[in-house]
Parts: C-alpha cells; sequence; structure tokens
C-alpha cells in the first residue's frame, strides 16, 4: 500500500471513529459508554489488518501486539486515546490511534527484535467521572482505590462501569506492563494551538507537558426571592462566583505562560426570579513550571476565600487532579528529533499545554511526543481539523523512529 493510500486511509478512519457518538448530532464519547463497543470493533478489525493479535484489558484499552523475534522481548508503545470531550473534534487523541496503526502496518512485513504495541486508550479527558488517565493509568498499574470509587453523574462507580461493560475489575493489575520490558513509548497527537501553524511548519516535538491542577469549587449563600430581598441583605452564590471567573482571568493574564480556566459553572436554583444559592464552578490551571502554577492555585484560592468572607458565604474546594509538570525523555525525544531532521523538517520544540497519556506513562517507561500542526490553533470543538500533507509526513517519522526503536 502506497504512502498516499495509507495517509488517505488514516483519514477515512478517523472519519468513521468521529461518527461513533454517544450523543446525536454531535461527537462525544466517554469513557466506556455503550458506543466503545463499536470504536473498539473497528480499532480490533484494523490492528489485525496490520498484523497485529488484538485484545481489551479489563480498563477497556484495545492494544494490538505485532510478533517479535522472541516472547521475552523487550515492547516499544506508541499509541493515544479513544475518548473524547463533549462536541470533540475527530483528530484529538483519535489520530494516534490511526497513525500507530498505519505505521504498524508499513513495518508488518518485518520481524524486529522488539515487540511494538499499538494501545487506544480508554480514558484520557476525565469527562465522565472528573478522573482522566485511567487507561494510561491501568497500563502502568497506576489504577488506585480512588480512582475505581470515582463516580459519574449518574452515582455509578468507575468498578460498576467497568463490569457493565463486561471487563472485571478484579482484572486490572493483569492491564500493567512490567516495566523492565518496556523500552519505550511515542504519543504523536495534534497540537491543539496556534504554535506550528504560526511557524508554518507540518510537525513538532514536545520537550515537556505542562502540570495541571484541576479543582472545584462550590460557592453556598443563601437563596431568595429576586423582587422581595433587599440587595445588600443577600448572600448571592453567583454574584461571588462571577467575581472569582474575573479573577482566574485576571491571575491568568498577569502570570507569563499560566493558564487559568474556568470551564463549567453550575447555578442553583438557576432560575430568573431566584437568588442563586449555590454556584459550583471548574478550576483549570496549568504552567510549564510547577512552582508558578503553585502560587497561582494559592492565590486563587485565598482570593475564593475571600469573596465568601465578605459576602457571608461558604466556600467549599476540592481538587481532582495535581498533575506534575512532565518531561519526556531527551535521549528518546533527541532520536525522534534526528528522524524529523533527516525527513526534512526543522525539529521545533513545543511545549504542550494540554495534558497527554505520555504524562502517565512517563511513570513506567521513556516517552516522545511528536506534534502536528492544528489549523486554526482549534480543539475541543468540531472544527478541529489536520491538514493532509502533515499526516502524511507524521507517518513517514513514525515509521522511521519506531523501525530503529524496534531494532533496539
Ligand atoms: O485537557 C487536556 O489537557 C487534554 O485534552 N486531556
Ligand atoms: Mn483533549
Ligand atoms: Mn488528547
Amino acid at each position: 500500500m502506497t504512502l498516499d493510500a495509507l495517509t488517505d486511509e488514516v483519514l477515512a478512519r478517523c472519519e468513521v471513529l468521529g461518527g461513533i457518538s454517544e450523543e446525536r448530532g454531535r461527537l462525544t464519547r466517554t469513557f466506556l459508554c455503550p458506543q466503545f463497543r463499536a470504536v473498539h470493533e473497528h480499532l480490533a478489525v484494523w490492528m489485525a489488518d496490520a498484523g497485529l493479535r488484538v485484545r481489551m484489558d479489563a480498563a477497556g484499552n484495545t492494544i494490538g501486539q505485532s510478533k517479535p523475534r522472541s516472547n521475552r522481548s523487550r515492547i516499544f508503545l506508541v499509541g493515544s486515546h479513544v475518548d473524547t470531550v463533549p462536541d470533540a473534534g475527530k483528530f484529538d487523541g483519535i489520530l494516534g490511534v490511526v497513525l500507530g496503526i498505519a505505521a504498524a502496518k508499513l513495518l508488518s512485513d518485518r520481524t524486529f527484535s522488539r515487540r511494538l504495541d499499538v494501545i487506544a486508550f480508554s480514558e484520557e479527558e476525565g469527562v465522565r467521572f472528573r478522573t482522566p488517565y485511567l487507561g494510561s493509568l491501568a497500563v502502568c498499574g497506576k489504577l488506585e482505590a480512588g480512582h475505581l470509587a470515582a463516580r459519574d453523574a449518574t452515582g455509578a462507580a468507575v468498578s460498576e462501569a467497568i463490569r457493565q461493560f463486561g471487563l472485571d475489575p478484579a482484572e486490572l493489575p493483569l492491564a500493567a506492563y512490567p516495566p523492565k520490558r518496556v523500552a519505550g513509548y511515542l504519543e504523536t497527537h495534534i497540537e491543539q494551538g496556534p504554535v506550528l501553524e504560526s511557524l508554518d511548519l507540518s510537525l513538532g516535538f514536545v520537550p515537556a507537558i505542562m502540570g495541571q491542577t484541576r479543582a472545584w469549587l462550590t460557592f453556598t449563600g443563601q437563596a431568595g426571592h429576586a423582587g422581595t430581598s433587599p440587595m445588600l441583605l443577600r448572600r448571592d452564590a453567583l454574584a461571588a462566583g462571577a467575581a472569582f471567573v474575573s479573577s482566574v482571568e485576571r491571575v491568568g493574564r498577569a502570570t507569563e505562560g499560566l493558564r487559568a480556566t474556568v470551564g463549567s459553572l453550575t447555578v442553583l436554583p438557576n432560575v430568573g426570579n431566584v437568588i442563586p444559592g449555590e454556584v459550583k464552578l471548574s478550576l483549570d490551571v496549568r504552567h510549564a513550571n510547577d512552582e508558578i502554577r503553585e502560587q497561582a492555585v494559592a492565590q486563587l484560592h485565598a482570593e475564593a476565600r475571600a469573596l465568601a468572607k465578605e459576602r457571608r458565604l461558604t466556600l467549599h474546594l476540592k481538587r481532582t487532579l495535581e498533575q506534575a509538570a512532565t518531561a519526556c525523555d531527551a535521549g528518546l525525544t533527541a532520536r525522534l528529533a534526528r528522524v524529523m531532521e533527516e525527513h526534512g523538517h526543522r525539529a521545533v520544540p513545543v511545549v504542550s499545554g494540554a495534558g497527554h497519556d505520555a504524562v502517565i506513562m512517563a511513570g513506567l517507561c521513556p516517552v516522545a511526543m511528536l506534534f502536528l500542526r492544528s489549523p486554526g490553533g482549534v480543539s475541543h470543538h468540531p472544527s478541529e481539523c489536520v491538514r493532509r500533507e502533515d499526516v502524511k509526513a507524521a507517518l513517514i517519522v513514525m515509521t522511521t523512529f519506531l523501525e530503529r526503536e524496534l531494532t533496539g
């Protein structure tokens, strides 16, 4: 199969998976939703077509394994995630998995000393259970009781969702790779930002992934009648929440390189003629430097406390993710950059503001990441797209890189 035909096959497969959603009219696919079965079935056919032996582990990760020279050989992993945010684009995560299968197919006529595993992680975004990276945590043997006890909006726990899907949480330990056997991990992903496009480059490599703090804040005041309650006697939770959202933007803008976002805000009782008694909002703070991130989070927490005090409200803050900034492996990344240059690309570093499974995999083995240009810098949105020539370029670089890493 020619490179052009394979490139077109990769794009067509992203379209196929992009059409499998748990919501009508938009792409939303959360951890182990019923539609995951169709995704697994497509991946299983495509992985088998690439000469891979296919399995699903107890966390719902779909894994295709090549046939190495010996069963005791070390393993090189390539992959990304196949869950999505609500109303997602078709390439975030998915492209890295489909490109990994295409590279495996290009290499399938050879037998290497190392085994190649292509992994489609079942959960990275943390949408359904507000706990990201469940798939890669299982592969790294780091899924703990706390993760399995996390509950979704219906009150179902992660462990129940696993059982409901027909998998057995008791087998989760079998999903873990023994660290000694894993030689490295490559994740190819869209940049999801404007840098490569601004440089007019197809590809970049990732030196580091920003650290993240994710939290939920609840301001609780007193619901009341919008007509009879004098302004100065109110304990209006939404007025405090709105002031806090402005603080998040102010602190984010004032701190070089910081990303600070309130992406979700719910109001109770959320009707026009009732003073809001409760507001629950998300906080997402990221930076390449952990100290700066932690200072910003502490400052915002202090400002939230001051707002609550001044307005006679109560404040509850629950951190759901504390993820340190992660450096990609220097040696593996240097080898990736060299392959990029050999294929005529300027190898530029792009720090990732988005989290990736590579963050978790870095606890298991050396990791490297290859970025593709995101036209318009858009992601987590249906207009997310890629350029065909960049997909072809990524396939070429990945195949050369994997060929060398599998030779060991
Ligand atoms: O939000 C993120 O960092 C990524 O999309 N998981
Ligand atoms: Mn994402
Ligand atoms: Mn992603």
